[in-house]
């Protein structure tokens, strides 16, 4: 399979938190990633979901380089981040043109902007810092970016208070978007917004896509808003990766019994699975000491006892990749179909 070179790749992701339990107890692990790779191209959206505390966060910080992972690989249009780091002396220009092809959109838009900056200054301000030195260059791009994301140009010399959360989440996007990311990752963009005003930002994100080109790694817990923006959807459980394909596949035909499950707590997104509506019981167990063989089977409704033993590992099934040992490879599927064709 070769298609054109992904601009951003993840392999291996791990990312571990040392924890103290308390004075006496000794310090422990929190295993908030635990191997995780995909790649997105340019002009697609990778949503990614799963309960709160399976990782998502902290894969938003790893991928704009807030934090470096414990191990594994982030490459961005093919170059190694780590690689550029380690040089950083050597090479400061490419380890910040690397910075700036990714930028973050958070929840919540009022902890985003400093109050005290206008408008415009928040968004000339990744511009200044990047070496744009002709004042009126820059305030032409911060006007022009304001048209861009729905916003009037007289809001250039106001202030973050005197707009509304819709508006100041548009805001956040421009100057997310100032530097021309090749990829946008938005950690829950529109969760803290008015329902009647998610429909307007979430379209304002679709055709500043089709507009700039540019990737997003769109991370939420609401399926519906997932499966209006996604190309691709990755199901995280426990810092993994427990199923990841299209979205059509994903909601039309979730093959793992987690996505099974989240799918049927969310009555919209496919009818015919909330008529079987599967609880999921129990609690998530914590990251600083998973489950062994597959971490979901405390919680799996079709677990068996090897299950507790043996671990997953992701496999094609169907049109996606999934996790789970009870779901057969499309490998196997086709061997036991030719198999059966061969008998006389
Ligand atoms: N700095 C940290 N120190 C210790 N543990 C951490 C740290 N950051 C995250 N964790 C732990 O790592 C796990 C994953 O956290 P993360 O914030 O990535 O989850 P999330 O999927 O974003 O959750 P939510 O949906 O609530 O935002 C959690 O168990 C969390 O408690
Ligand atoms: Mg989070």
């Amino acid at each position: 399979m070769t298609g054109p070179q992904p601009v951003l790749q993840a392999v291996d992701l791990h990312r571990d938190y040392p924890v103290r339990r308390g004075l006496f107890a000794a310090p422990a692990v929190v295993h908030a990633l635990a191997g995780v790779s995909f790649s997105v191209q340019a002009g697609r959206t990778l949503a990614v979901v799963g309960e709160s505390g399976c990782g998502k966060s902290t894969l938003a910080r790893l991928l704009t380089m807030i934090e470096a992972p414990t191990r594994g690989q982030l490459l961005i249009d093919g170059v190694d981040v780590a690689d550029t780091a380690r040089q950083a002396g050597a090479d400061a220009a490419s380890q910040s043109r690397l910075r700036r092809a990714v930028q973050i959109v958070f929840q919540n838009p009022y902890g985003s902007l400093n109050p005290r900056q206008t408008v415009g200054a928040a968004l000339m301000e990744p511009l200044q810092v990047n070496g744009v030195t002709d004042a009126t260059e820059r305030e032409q791009a911060a006007r022009a970016m304001l048209r861009q994301v729905g916003l009037r140009e007289e809001g250039f010399g106001r202030w973050p208070h005197m707009f509304s959360g819709g508006q100041r989440q548009r805001i956040a996007i421009a100057r997310a978007l100032m530097l021309k990311p090749r990829v946008l990752v938005l950690d829950e963009p529109v969760s803290a917004l008015d329902v009647s005003i998610r429909a307007q930002v979430l379209n304002l994100l679709v055709d500043l896509q089709q507009a700039m080109g540019v990737a997003y790694v769109f991370i939420s817990h609401d399926l519906g808003v997932v499966r209006h923006v996604a190309d691709e959807v990755m199901v995280m459980y426990l810092g993994k990766v427990v199923e990841h394909g299209p979205r059509e596949a994903i909601f039309g035909n979730p093959q793992h019994p987690y996505t099974q499950a989240l799918m049927s707590a969310t009555p919209t997104v496919n009818p015919a699975l909330r008529r079987q509506r599967i609880l999921l019981q129990g609690e998530l167990p914590s990251p600083i000491n998973p489950p062994s063989g597959c971490a979901f089977h405390t919680r799996c409704p079709i677990a068996e006892a090897r299950c507790r033993v043996e671990t997953p590992q992701l496999a094609p099934a169907g049109a996606q990749a999934v996790a789970c040992l009870l779901v057969p490879a499309v490998g196997a599927t086709e061997a036991a179909n030719a198999a059966l064709l061969q008998t006389p």
